[in-house]
């Protein structure tokens, strides 16, 4: 990864390949990054930057949805952003930008609220969860996956890479996109999620029947986090719940799910299939074994990364440098299509 190198002129960069496929996925400042985020997301981005033509968001108009603090959106948004440089996020090859920094995609979300019956948004579950029990939500929470829809749609999309969660806000999307282009004629590339078969779910290490997720990451056992020293990753996963069993094999049965979790884990880093996960374990002791396998490569891989991303962090000014340059590559593909969306509903553009 070079971090140091200048971006490639925009009008270079968009015709390197006009036959590549557009891929956009957006990523909350919220929380701290965990391994569910690397292996259902992040890996995956890395993995496919020279195939594919792709934007990646750091969504802040997103998280100001629920309550968070000014102080902590700023400094996580810039963790992020070196998180997934660290990553392997290639800014010569991918643009990496934060979502404020564009302002097409609240004039994108504000046209596209009016297209948008309100039963399509109360139907989603992760409203329907996130606003269970509570007196008052706002109503961004609600808008939430209209502004999601206008991140992919801005950018013709063909693939939006997601985790599991998110199939039904981009399936959303479709709705959306065919919508518009039905009231005002063809204007969206109807996009597709593509979510990763294993480890599109990681489940959590203290409780395998819920998703390892940032908002609970600050809890002891539940995740791995990308920044963890080895010494919390090796305890985390050492104490991960699994069953009384001592059989090493992938299993849908749910009280199964701790093993199979660390198969998963397992698998999507080494890139292998099933069969030989499976047989890499042949000569395992117990579950002790498991553990300590999987703890070691997941140390192995995390390493590297955490070394990375405190030399980002060092250096904030090359940081807000390189996110300055995706947001001006993102702004040369979003404005001509919120332009031509301007148009296409009879706003007068501007001379
Ligand atoms: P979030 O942490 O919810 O902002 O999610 C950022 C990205 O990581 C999305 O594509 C999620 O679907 C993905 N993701 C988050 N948690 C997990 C998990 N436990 N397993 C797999 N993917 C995840
Ligand atoms: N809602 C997504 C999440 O929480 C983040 C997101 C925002 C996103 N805009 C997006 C993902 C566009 C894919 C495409 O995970």
């Amino acid at each position: 990864m070079t971090t140091t190198a200048q971006a490639a002129p925009t009008a270079e960069r968009a015709s390197q390949s006009p036959a590549r496929r557009r891929v956009f996925s957006g990523v909350q400042p919220s929380g701290d990054p965990q391994l569910g985020n690397y292996i259902g997301a992040f890996k995956g981005w890395v993995d496919r930057q020279d195939e594919k033509e792709n934007f990646f968001c750091i969504v802040d108009l997103h998280t100001i949805t629920v309550d968070t603090a000014p102080d902590d959106l700023r400094r996580q948004s810039r963790e992020l952003a070196a998180a997934l440089f660290a990553c392997g996020i290639d800014p010569d090859k991918c643009t990496l930008f934060v979502q404020s920094h564009v302002a097409a995609h609240a004039e994108a979300c504000w046209i596209l609220n009016c297209v948008t019956p309100i039963g399509w948004l109360e139907r989603m579950t992760q409203f329907k969860d996130k606003s269970a029990g509570r007196e008052s939500v706002s109503t961004g929470l609600l808008d939430y996956p209209v502004l999601m829809a206008g991140d992919i749609l801005l950018y013709s999309a063909h693939e939006v890479p997601v985790g599991d969660d998110q199939r039904q806000h981009v399936e959303l999307a479709r709705d959306i996109a065919a919508r518009f282009n039905r009231i005002y004629g063809e204007t969206f590339v109807v996009p597709e999620a593509v979510i990763p078969d294993v480890g599109g779910r990681v489940m959590g290490l203290n409780d395998p029947r819920v998703k390892m997720s940032k908002s609970f990451s600050h809890v002891r056992g539940h995740a791995v986090r990308l920044l963890d020293e080895p010494r919390e990753i090796e305890r985390s996963i050492m104490r991960a719940v699994t069953d009384s069993g001592n059989e090493i094999a992938f299993s849908d049965d749910p009280d199964r799910a701790g093993v199979n979790n660390l198969l998963g884990i397992y698998k999507v880093i080494t890139g292998g299939t099933n069969a030989q996960v499976e047989r890499d374990f042949a000569d395992a002791r117990g579950y002790g074994d498991l553990k300590r396998r999987v703890a070691e490569l997941v140390i192995e891989e995390l390493t590297p990364i955490r070394r990375r991303y405190y030399e980002l962090m060092d250096d904030v000014a090359e940081l807000d440098r390189l996110l300055a340059v995706g947001a001006d590559h993102a702004r040369s593909v979003s404005d001509p299509k919120l332009t031509e969306m301007k148009e296409k509903v009879g706003f007068v553009l501007p001379s």
